[in-house]
């Protein structure tokens, strides 16, 4: 049995951290989220490079966001282009040769960057959750799965009576749709789907304020897909944490997230609402991502329909990443690299074509 059940005083290594922990299941049902004025995460010229035999690869340069409280945030953009690079390190869980090289991740208003392994080990969980599209396969094989959410709970100091864990398990699996007797099971006896809602309850069962969910459904076919990201929605409506949802799959991410951020070439190049990425893009690349998803309703495609392959992130030329590929192209994007710029409504376009600074002739088309 992973537990010992009784109520202990909190541990040191709870108040050890920056954030302050509960340390009892009604703490932390009181512990979600608040009324914070603050972000529930905000990104600031974030860089996470990786050392390679050809040279620096830099997978994410420079990006920004800021993710409200509650909000929903879906990354997309073509294989390599950084969004898993990007959800590791607002986990803290970049490994070598890959390295944070500057920038700030704030979360509720305070900086993960330069906390230390033991204060981000309690974060993660408490704080910050991640879903993975192999969370599943990372489940205990010769433990209960009741068991493994207790360890967790317990990892991060919560010491409370065996019914109130219990209890508060058994609240977990319904929250993910799942019955109260799956905590009795293993792994192997649920499915792929099961062991996916499980990983979600394990990944919010300390109700974290931001949770990010690299790919969770694509290696699920595509009912249990649907159903997956259904159960993603109720736990994020219930909780009322931010997600930051990667994906592929337009159609998929554009029924989950409020908004939408597209990433090229470790650059997040344009950010908008759901309904501005698909109805009026403005960044060429967003253009044709979205003319590559023929029927965004009814289709589910990859993103691998637009001509040419995206640069190698090692030694990029100036200008922008994007102007090999790009219909748009003028010489200045040769040249000179586009900046961030603010286009209204919350929008950013990462393009020369929305810069009044930058003289570019085919201004109007975006
Ligand atoms: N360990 C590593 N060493 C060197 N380069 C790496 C390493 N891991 C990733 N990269 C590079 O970083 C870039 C971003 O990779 P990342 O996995 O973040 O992309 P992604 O957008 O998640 O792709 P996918 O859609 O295929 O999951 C790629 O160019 C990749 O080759
Ligand atoms: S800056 Fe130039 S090359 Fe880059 S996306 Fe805009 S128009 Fe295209
Ligand atoms: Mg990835």
């Amino acid at each position: 049995m992973a537990v010992d059940t009784t109520i202990n005083a909190p541990t040191e290594r709870a108040q050890s951290g920056r954030f302050e922990m509960p340390t009892t299941i009604d703490e932390l049902r009181r512990s979600g989220i608040g009324d914070s004025p603050l972000p529930a995460i905000d990104v600031n010229d974030l860089k996470v490079y990786y050392d390679s035999e050809a040279g620096i690869v830099k997978a994410v340069d420079s990006v920004s966001f800021t993710l409200q409280q509650g909000e929903r945030l879906a990354l997309v953009g073509e294989s390599g282009c950084g969004k898993t690079t990007l959800g590791m390190a607002l986990m803290k869980l970049t490994k070598p040769p890959g390295y944070i090289d500057g920038g700030e991740i704030l979360l509720d208003g305070r900086d993960l960057v330069p906390l230390n392994d033991e204060e981000m080990r309690l974060a993660r969980l408490a704080e910050i959750a991640l879903v993975t599209q192999s969370a599943m396969n990372a489940l205990n094989p010769v433990m209960r799965i009741e068991d493994q959410i207790f360890d967790g709970l317990i990892d991060h100091g919560i010491r409370d009576t065996k019914e109130n864990l219990r209890n508060h398990v058994y609240d977990l699996l319904r929250r993910v749709g799942l019955r109260e007797n799956v905590g009795r099971m293993y792994p192997h006896e649920l499915s792929g789907g099961m062991k996916q809602r499980v990983a979600i309850a394990t990944g919010t069962s300390m109700n974290p304020k931001v949770i990010v969910a690299d790919e969770p459904t694509s290696a699920l076919d595509v009912v249990v897909q649907r159903q997956v990201m259904m159960t993603l929605s109720r736990v994020q409506r219930d909780t009322g944490a931010a997600v930051i949802l990667i994906g592929h799959d337009m159609g998929l991410v554009a029924q989950f997230a409020d908004r939408i951020g597209v990433m090229y070439a470790g650059k997040l190049v344009d950010i908008g609402t759901v309904q501005q990425i698909i109805e009026e893009p403005k960044h060429p690349y967003t253009k044709l991502l979205i003319n590559s998803v023929p029927d965004l309703e009814e289709k589910r495609e990859r993103l691998t329909g637009i001509p040419g392959i995206p640069p190698p992130l090692v030694d990029l030329p100036p200008g922008c990443v994007f102007a090999p590929r790009c219909p748009s192209v003028e010489d200045v994007c040769n040249e000179l690299e586009p900046r961030d710029i603010d286009i209204g409504d919350s929008r950013h376009v990462m393009c020369h074509l929305f810069d009044e600074d930058v003289n570019m002739a085919g201004r109007g088309v975006g």
